[in-house]
């Protein structure tokens, strides 16, 4: 059991701060679903994203574009009701927020109202601080990502290690001082060198979490089942996978289809 889920009873947005302060690391993995968002809840879990990568895991798109408001709503409310501990955190998706302050808080508003969820999560620096101003002025709590941003894959054109570069890297360390100074109350750092995400992380009084940035931050966050690892065919560097679920699942799969087949199922016991 995780320190945080004795201190704890219910993780807001004000507690991962002070588990910042206070040296204690910060657990937040993803989830879509009511059945898996209750498993990682009871586990003991800090933080539930429920990740625009649902357009990836649940949907089988190539890329975080395509998944709407709607759906990341209806993915929410279903997590949402699975809890009873952890603070959830929603992606704003691709087309929600970018460039309409207006439709920025529309969007956050339709996220916290039908789902329930407590805080959104925006990707961009100063490119969106007035979407994320105006956001913060409904009380919606404001999570930032940095780094590798999956919703400008086209602009980028890879998914490699970001702000290698010494202009990038200066360029991130400003964005993430925006961010606090803005009213953030914790932002995600993906994929850039460990010591840049740890200059940060020191620089800053909220909260970062990290996914391929290092372990001298103030959290990591994993896609659930790529740490499960149901998704096999991807494993970059950063990646720990804690079960081989892929392998796991197909041999349950296979047993039972032999099983239908050869007539062993059901059995005696298992009919009425
Ligand atoms: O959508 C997502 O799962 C994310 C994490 C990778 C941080 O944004």
């Amino acid at each position: 059991m995780s320190t945080a889920k004795k201190d704890y009873k219910r993780i807001t947005t004000k507690s991962v701060v002070e588990m910042k302060k206070n040296g204690e690391k910060i657990a937040m993995l993803t989830a879509y679903d009511y059945t898996m968002a209750k498993i990682i809840d009871n586990a003991g879990i800090d933080i539930i994203l429920v990740g625009d990568s649902a357009s990836n895991v649940m949907a089988g798109h190539e890329t975080t574009l395509p998944i709407t408001l709607d759906q990341m709503i209806y993915h929410a409310s279903s997590v949402v009701r699975a809890i009873q501990r952890s603070l959830v955190v929603v992606d704003l998706p691709f087309g929600s927020y970018q460039g309409n302050s207006r439709n920025a808080l529309d969007s956050s508003i339709r996220i916290m109202k039908e789902s329930g969820a407590h805080a959104v999560k925006l990707e961009g620096g100063s490119q969106i601080s007035e979407s994320i101003i105006r956001i913060l002025t409904a009380g919606i709590p404001v999570m930032g990502h940095l780094g590798l941003t999956p919703q400008s894959i086209y602009k980028f054109g890879t998914y490699t290690v970001r702000a290698k570069e010494e202009e990038e890297a200066e360029k991130l360390k400003e964005d993430a001082l925006l961010l606090e100074k803005l009213g953030c109350f914790a932002l995600v750092l993906e994929k850039v060198p460990a010591k840049l995400a740890q200059e940060i992380a020191e620089s800053i009084s909220i909260p970062v979490i990290g996914i391929g940035a290092g372990n001298d931050v103030d959290g990591q966050v994993l896609v659930t089942h790529d740490m499960l690892g149901m998704t096999h065919e991807f494993h970059p560097r950063f990646l720990r996978r804690y079960m081989d679920l892929y392998t796991e699942m197909t041999t349950a799969f296979e047993s039972y289809i032999a099983d239908v087949k050869s007539r062993d199922f059901p059995n005696d016991e298992e009919q009425y």
